[in-house]
């Protein structure tokens, strides 16, 4: 399919069927985030599926922000851990002088690929930004340098939604 139609399609997934995803689906979207540009090609996320059960029912419970109920989240059979990995120069120095934090940039060009491809091999999902960062990771037992910075769920769409509205091109770029 042509990307640009695969952009313009995908919808965020907030309904999700039971049945679990082949592995090998879940490969070909991690492959196409690992392809993906970052800053100094550092390269710095990380990536943990979670498919048992218990935990997913653990993140859904204990680890959400208030305020904005997701209760269709634990439906999905898979919730990937999107996290960071910083390393010294491009994460903590560069940023002193641009004040530009690259490795978030480089986290959701990642995550974007991984949905698109999901996109393409019929799987639905959702980023989940509205999360406790310290409680997941504390639940999943993850090293001290690694950071949650979103969730993305993963699962077979029981419906399609519609796109948002999005702003027009003429509010939102500029040729000079
Ligand atoms: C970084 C990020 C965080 C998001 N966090 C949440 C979230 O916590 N809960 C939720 O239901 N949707 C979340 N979304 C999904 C957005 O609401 C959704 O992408 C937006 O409304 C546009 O709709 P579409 O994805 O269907 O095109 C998030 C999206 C992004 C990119």
């Amino acid at each position: 399919m042509d990307i640009l139609e695969t952009i313009k399609k995908r919808t965020s997934c907030r309904c999700y069927q039971e049945n679990a995803i082949p592995d090998d689906l879940i490969e070909r979207c991690l492959e196409a985030a690992r392809w993906a540009p970052s800053a100094c090609n550092q390269q710095p996320w990380r990536f943990i599926v979670v498919k048992d059960r218990e935990l997913r029912e653990r993140i859904c419970a204990e680890c959400f922000l208030p305020g904005l109920p997701m209760p269709w989240a634990k439906q999905a059979p898979v919730i990937i851990v999107l996290c960071s990995k910083k390393s010294v120069v491009t994460h903590f120095l560069a940023p002193l002088l641009s004040g530009i934090n690259y490795h978030l940039l480089d986290l959701g060009i990642a995550g974007e690929h991984l949905v698109l491809e999901a996109y393409e091999q019929g799987l639905g999902s959702c980023w989940i930004g509205w999360i406790q960062p310290r409680k997941i990771k504390k639940l999943l037992k993850l090293p001290f340098d690694m950071t949650p910075v979103s969730l993305i769920t993963l699962g077979y769409p029981q419906q399609i939604s519609q796109p948002g509205k999005r702003l027009e091109l003429n509010e939102i770029a500029k040729i000079l």
